[in-house]
């Protein structure tokens, strides 16, 4: 079926806009649902168009260019790829467990890096009105695709601990980021500057080009530490838009340039927040470690014994508490703790306590992890509060429940200058009157630094599995 442009170009706005509204809506907790059904919405039109224009062909209209569509063997082939694509991600998506998805969503990033240098290299044989803009484009696009598929492929071993997440400190390694951002000027220089049928000489610029592209995008993210994977995962996200944005430029696609950059730059503001709260300088991050020269752990300090309190203890505690604050970190995660601490804090507020939540921005290991569990386990919105909303008030709260959170409360970040965290905005729940830790040992967090809150005089552990924990809490309550 031949379709008019008019069509799909005004699907494409629709979808366009669609997209947008998906983000909007993904942006807070209350319409983060219609946000999703926005994106399904806007994926649903832009695929079935786009098949369909491939496919059918587009009547450009009178004085237009006509575009022939690959047929029914096109379609054929596109639908069988569609199925055994949908087949893994659905099996995918099922399987992977909510701490699993940074290396997950690494993994995808790969995928779109890939798709960008496989249609450069197929748009390099194709003739253009307007060759060396055509040519800009291929290096371009080809460039962004390499450097975010081998990027995207080690952040994925390392988040998924299958090569060490130390940082690779190569000696003159940011005159090798840069010695290859330079290569690729001057190659993309000479690339629009050969003749169109020199194919054999162009196809090896362009050859050398995706090598290059490829060593620095593995060099970039081997360069970085665990700690700032993250951002990294994030900035991957951002480079992937820009790489699709690039592939929409060399198949004429708007909707993938429209997408493509709205992905790239959202990605990127998302890496720039995560960063702040994190304390790490943007710059260094994107430009792989740059300026970084690998923070050191502490040495061992004493900060002498830490109490611990029982269940039935802390039950007291809560009881007798008019103020509660919760800020769960990934150990509640781990330990699928969101059901009986939704079930805590519907019977605390039964009882007349005022039971809030704090969350840090980096808690777990996913930007937004925690909101989405205390969604999941139907924990009310309105008492889900950000970081910034409740440190002004911690100085007057009975009770802290710190959930298998550690370097997210850690008062080194805010009060020892040379902890590898400092400077780190965290969550200063040891102002309140009682703070009560549940985690299962005295091991530390992510970034592996000890944290001097378990030692203060007003805190309290709680050792143990998180779920069982809070559950011998709700039945000693
Ligand atoms: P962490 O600092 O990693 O601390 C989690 C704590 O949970 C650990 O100390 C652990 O102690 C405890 N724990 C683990 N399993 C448990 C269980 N079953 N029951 C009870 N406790 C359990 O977590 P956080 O405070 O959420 O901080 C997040 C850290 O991860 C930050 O350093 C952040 O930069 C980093 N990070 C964040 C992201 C994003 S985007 N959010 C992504 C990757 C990394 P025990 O072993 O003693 O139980």
């Amino acid at each position: 079926m031949t379709l008019s442009l008019t069509l799909v170009q005004g699907a494409y706005i629709v979808a366009g806009l669609l997209f947008i509204l998906a983000l909007a809506g993904l942006s807070r907790h209350e319409t983060a649902r219609n946000g999703n059904r926005f994106g399904i919405a806007g994926m649903a039109i832009a695929l079935v168009v786009t098949v369909l224009a491939a496919t059918g062909g587009v009547d450009a209209g009178a004085g237009g260019v006509d575009r022939e569509g690959s047929g029914w063997a096109g379609l054929a082939l596109v639908v069988v790829a569609m199925a055994i694509g949908a087949v893994i991600g659905l099996d995918r998506a099922k399987k992977v467990e909510m701490t699993g998805m940074p290396e997950l969503i690494a993994m995808l990033h790969s995928f779109v890096g890939l798709a960008a240098v496989l249609v450069g290299w197929n748009s390099s044989y194709e003739t253009t009105a307007y060759p060396a803009i055509h040519d800009v484009e291929v290096m371009v696009g080809v460039f962004i695709g390499a450097v975010t598929f081998t990027g995207s492929i080690v952040a994925f071993l390392k988040l998924s601990a299958r090569i060490r997440s130390a940082p690779l400190m190569l000696p003159g390694r940011n005159w090798l980021n840069l010695g290859a951002i330079v290569a690729f000027v001057v190659l993309t220089v000479v690339y629009v500057l050969l003749p169109a049928d020199a194919v054999a000489v162009r196809a090896t610029v362009l050859g050398v080009v995706t090598l290059v592209a490829l060593a620095l995008g593995w060099h970039l993210v081997a360069s970085i530490g665990g700690g700032d994977m993250p951002v990294v995962v994030s900035m991957l996200n951002s480079y992937s838009g820009w790489a699709a944005a690039a592939a929409g430029f060399l198949l004429g696609n708007d909707l993938l340039i429209i997408t493509g950059a709205l992905v790239g730059s959202s990605g990127a503001y998302l890496s720039y927040i995560m960063c702040r709260a994190m304390n790490r300088s943007f710059l260094s991050v994107i430009a792989g470690g740059f300026g970084v020269e690998g923070g050191t752990v502490s040495a061992d300090v004493d900060y002498g014994e830490h109490r611990e309190v029982t269940a039935e203890g802390a039950a007291e505690l809560l009881t007798s508490a008019r103020s509660v604050l919760i800020t769960p970190g990934y150990g509640m995660a781990v330990a699928q703790a969101q059901y009986p601490v939704a079930d805590l804090t519907a019977k605390l507020r039964e009882r007349g306590v005022d039971v809030r939540f704090g969350i840090h921005p980096v808690a777990g290991r996913l930007p937004g992890h925690m909101n989405v569990l205390l969604a999941e386990a139907h924990v009310p919105y309105d008492i889900v509060l950000e970081m910034d909303e409740v440190n002004d008030d911690l100085a007057d709260t009975d009770v802290v429940l710190v959930i298998g959170a550690n370097d997210t409360v850690n008062p080194a970040a805010a009060e020892d200058p040379t902890s590898p965290i400092a400077g780190m905005p965290v969550l200063r729940v040891w102002e309140a009157a009682h703070v009560i830790v549940f985690k299962r040992s005295m091991a530390t967090g992510y970034a592996g630094v000890q944290n001097p809150l378990f030692f203060r005089e007003n805190t309290q552990m709680l050792f143990g599995d998180a779920k069982d924990r809070v559950e011998d809490i709700i039945r000693a309550l």
